[in-house]
């Protein structure tokens, strides 16, 4: 049997209702054979804080660290706000990279997907995001480029992935898979 690659997914709002959770709980399920999806929760990491970091660092910290540490791969799935990347996003991406020199990114391969009911599908922070990542040796998927706007038709009432949204997000995740093999192999 071919492997398996855990995934440790990364949600940009911390909303109950949150459409990127949405999309993110559709992506694991669109997802192929190869992928098994997890959302890693982010919401309760305190504010990056090196002084909290010494010695034993707060169980939160390390539980994060560990879950993308064990993950093969990662794959973030964000709202932009005031066009770049949400604070709790942001810190989950410095709290996952410290202590120095033992960042639990590295080399993981990674894909971003931006969501947004606006027009230009969170541009701004799936690009501001980039920037991390290169920094943080973190191998970005970079076609298809995935800028999901107009995202509040993308569910419908009963919480059903619209049939338009469908081939979008089959297709990325499809990409991705095959991104995932290539870098690990
Ligand atoms: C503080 C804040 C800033 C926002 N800034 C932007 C923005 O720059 N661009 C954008 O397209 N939407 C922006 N929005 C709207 C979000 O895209 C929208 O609330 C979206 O539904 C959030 O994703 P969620 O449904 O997963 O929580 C902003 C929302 C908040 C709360």
């Amino acid at each position: 049997m071919s492997k398996v690659y855990t995934i440790a997914v990364l949600v940009g709002s911390l909303r109950k209702a949150s459409i990127n959770r949405k999309v993110a709980l559709a992506l694991a399920e669109l997802a192929p054979a190869n992928l098994k999806l997890n959302i890693v929760e982010i919401g309760d990491l305190p504010l990056y804080n090196e002084d909290i970091d010494q010695g034993t660092p707060p169980e939160a910290y390390s539980t994060f660290r560990q879950h993308v540490s064990s993950s093969d791969a990662v794959l973030f799935v964000t709202p932009e706000y005031n066009r770049s990347v949400p604070a709790p996003l942001k810190n989950a991406i410095d709290v996952g990279s410290r202590p120095y020199g033992q960042s639990a990114w590295s080399g993981k391969p990674g894909a971003i997907i931006s969501v947004s009911p606006g027009a230009i599908g969170g541009f701004g922070a799936n690009h501001h995001l980039r920037q991390s990542l290169v920094f943080l040796d973190v191998p970005c998927m970079q076609q298809p480029e995935a800028y999901l706007g107009g995202a509040g038709s993308v569910f419908d009432e009963a919480g059903a992935l619209s049939e338009k949204s469908r081939p979008f997000l089959q297709a990325f995740i499809d990409a991705y898979g095959k991104w995932v093999e290539k870098q690990s192999g």
